[in-house]
């Protein structure tokens, strides 16, 4: 006779011979993991994000992308670049090679002097924040408008935005590109489209500068005149600006917030953030102090631009230097600490906004 166990084990298995399961075997949160299928429970008493927490050294990831520059040319690669990987992720089909959280894609990008990285665009929204820049004119262009990256500054190039990046400068150029590439990817969504193939050249036209982009957009008022772009218009945010607001904020205050002196990139059409996908923040830690512990259902990603800081989690803790990198999954408690003499400037993005559009975006702060 067959045990009950033997039945129940007949039927889930005849289940997945469908292509079919059910409750117990995938989401019961106590019974689940017993049966192999999944490494635990759909749910959960509270969130167990299938991105680990993690950090990337950004000399480590410097030499590596020197590596590739020696054997890679920016024609060759179209974009040269290093990509972070979490290493949860690697499991997965495709988010395994290319993401750093299930939503988001980190990557360091290496435009040489004298090298320029064909024009294109895609249905991901991206930006650069750029990590090193030299002297003269290294630049990208968003559909025509040419934007002058120096250290700190934070570039948009958005969901099918033509751009393209030329270093004149003379030295080479390094930044932080932030996509929303996998989510996209994920959701069956992703156009690209090389500049050459439609117009027979693999450049734009530049028909405004960064000058002229922030003239109209940057200070806080729009031009009546001119129509509504779709998407965030003001391209550049310069870290020059970034950095005084938040001295001058901090200067005024006789008390750090309990995240920081935080400050949110928005866009002038609607105050929201840059872009439906993607928020990113700039804040200021003071030196010798540290934030409350804080939980938010969001991944989020820390870069320091200025000084030094630790991200604390309850098991583990990253001390990063300017421009190491490391990814918080949603709902881990984490404290920014700076132990130093020097006030920390630090540049976070994460895909707050979509936990925001789906309401599901919870955020607490713990003593
Ligand atoms: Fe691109």
């Amino acid at each position: 006779m067959q045990s009950e166990t033997d039945k129940r084990k007949k039927l889930f298995q005849e289940l997945l011979d469908n292509n079919l399961t059910t409750f117990l075997i995938t989401f019961h949160p106590k019974y689940a993991q017993n049966f192999g299928l999944v490494d635990k429970p759909v749910f959960t008493d509270v969130p167990t994000p299938i991105t680990e927490p993690f950090k990337w050294d950004y000399n480590s990831m410097r030499k590596l992308l020197y590596k590739l520059g020696d054997i890679l040319s920016t024609d060759e690669a179209e974009r040269r670049q290093v990509q972070l990987v979490n290493p949860s992720l690697k499991k997965f089909p495709y988010l395994g090679a290319i993401a750093i959280s299930p939503t988001i894609f980190a990557a360091i990008q290496l435009v040489k002097k004298g090298e320029v990285a064909p024009s294109h665009h895609h249905s991901p929204n991206a930006f650069r924040f750029i990590l090193e820049a030299p002297e003269g004119r290294a630049y990208t262009v968003v559909n025509g408008k040419r934007l002058i990256m120096h250290r700190g500054d934070l570039v948009l190039t958005p969901s099918y935005a033509w751009h393209d990046h030329r270093n004149e400068g003379n030295g080479d150029v390094i930044w932080l590109d932030g996509l929303d590439a996998p989510l996209v990817w994920y959701l069956g969504a992703i156009f690209f489209e090389d500049y050459f193939k439609k117009y027979n050249k693999s450049l734009q036209d530049i028909t405004e500068t960064e000058k002229e982009n922030l003239l109209k957009y940057g200070d806080g008022m729009l031009p009546d005149f001119e129509k509504e772009d779709s998407y965030d218009p003001l391209y550049i945010y310069p870290y020059g600006r970034a950095r005084e607001t938040l001295i001058r904020i901090k200067e005024n205050s006789n008390k750090m917030p309990e995240e920081g002196y935080v400050m949110r990139y928005v866009n002038p059409n609607n105050g929201k953030d840059i872009f439906q996908t993607m928020a990113a923040k700039i804040r200021l830690i003071s030196a010798r102090n540290k934030t409350k512990k804080i939980q938010k259902t969001e991944h989020i990603i820390f870069m320091p631009v200025e000084g030094e800081c630790t991200v604390k989690l309850d098991d583990v803790e990253y001390k990063l230097k300017e421009n190491d990198i490391a990814i918080v999954p949603p709902w881990r408690s984490y404290e920014i600490v700076n132990n130093s003499n020097k006030d920390c400037i630090l540049f976070s993005y994460s895909d707050e906004p979509i936990f925001k559009a789906f309401g599901l975006f919870r955020s607490q702060i713990n003593q």
